[in-house]
């Protein structure tokens, strides 16, 4: 793979960073991911204003602008020739040389990290077929999960937790409501409404939620942004989460409890055509 790195484009064994990045240290970065679908990105200015809104709230310095985040991703395209998959950005506070909690100054250089992910099949990912598998598991992440930090580790974890408990992935319960899915946004389905928590600092502005959420209005479905229980989910016609690397995916089963019929339903299946049909 050719990777960028702080202004170069290197073969990835040549990208080095080093080991006082405040990203290895402290997990003091924000990163964004990006789909390509048929060798173009996804949706790409969504993610683009989401990356200041993080930067800003860290108050780490945009290194590049709009149309160098686009060149640098359309680059990375062309020199990986990739047909389906994904970008990883990420932008760390920098390397101030030593360990220390308080940042270092203001005008010490972000570490700016992108790279590709081929995935062939992506937009025919076999799981949309099939559904989701879930188990619920409570929200202990920090208090500013609208900021898309590379803080990972206990939606690593939760994943992990669904692995052991034979299952396709966790959604975050807190105060019994559910927040959303370990890397990704939870919803759920009655009749002709689409239900899906309210933006607030408790979870992440996912791009793929704005989008879906509008083509979901358009197509006449009515959108109600309200915070739901699990008994509510299981108790739903259908489920399902969104994410920029899944686009739309059916939940069939929470906690052992079929979801419906506990296949994929007509509403997440028409969402999910309705955004690749947009989308490509
Ligand atoms: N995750 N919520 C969380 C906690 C996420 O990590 C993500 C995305 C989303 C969906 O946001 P978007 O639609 O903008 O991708 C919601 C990415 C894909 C990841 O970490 O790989």
């Amino acid at each position: 793979r050719i990777v960028y790195l702080d202004g170069q484009y290197l073969a990835e064994t040549e990208a080095k960073v080093s080991i006082f990045d405040r990203g290895f240290l402290m997990a003091d970065g924000v990163y964004e991911v990006t789909s390509v679908l048929g060798g173009k990105l996804v949706d790409f200015p969504g993610h683009i204003v989401r990356l200041q809104r993080s930067l800003d709230a860290l108050e780490i310095r945009n290194p590049l602008s709009s149309d160098d985040w686009l060149e640098v991703h359309r680059q990375l395209i062309v020199r990986n020739n990739i047909d389906e998959g994904m970008i990883y950005l990420q932008v760390t506070r920098g390397n101030p040389g030593d360990r220390d909690f308080a940042f270092p100054p203001a005008d010490l250089p972000p570490t700016v990290v992108l790279f590709t992910q081929a995935k062939p099949g992506l937009a025919n990912n076999p799981a949309a077929k099939t559904g989701l598998r879930i188990i619920s598991i409570p929200d202990i992440r920090w208090g500013r999960r609208d900021i898309k930090t590379v803080q990972l580790l206990y939606p690593s974890m939760g994943k992990m937790m669904a692995k052991k408990a034979g299952v396709d992935d966790a959604w975050f319960v807190e105060e019994e409501l559910v927040t959303e899915g370990t890397s990704n946004n939870a919803y759920i389905v009655k009749g002709n409404r689409i239900i899906t928590r309210a933006l607030s600092n408790d979870i992440l502005h996912g791009i793929t939620r704005a989008a879906v959420l509008r083509f979901a209005a358009e197509a006449q479905m009515e959108v109600e942004e309200r915070s739901f229980s699990i008994e509510e989910a299981q108790a739903a016609d259908e489920a399902f989460v969104t994410s920029a690397s899944t686009f739309v995916m059916p939940v069939v089963e929470i906690d052992g409890a079929k979801i419906g019929a506990g296949t994929p339903g007509p509403i997440v299946a028409r969402l999910r055509e309705i955004y690749l049909e947009e989308m490509l």
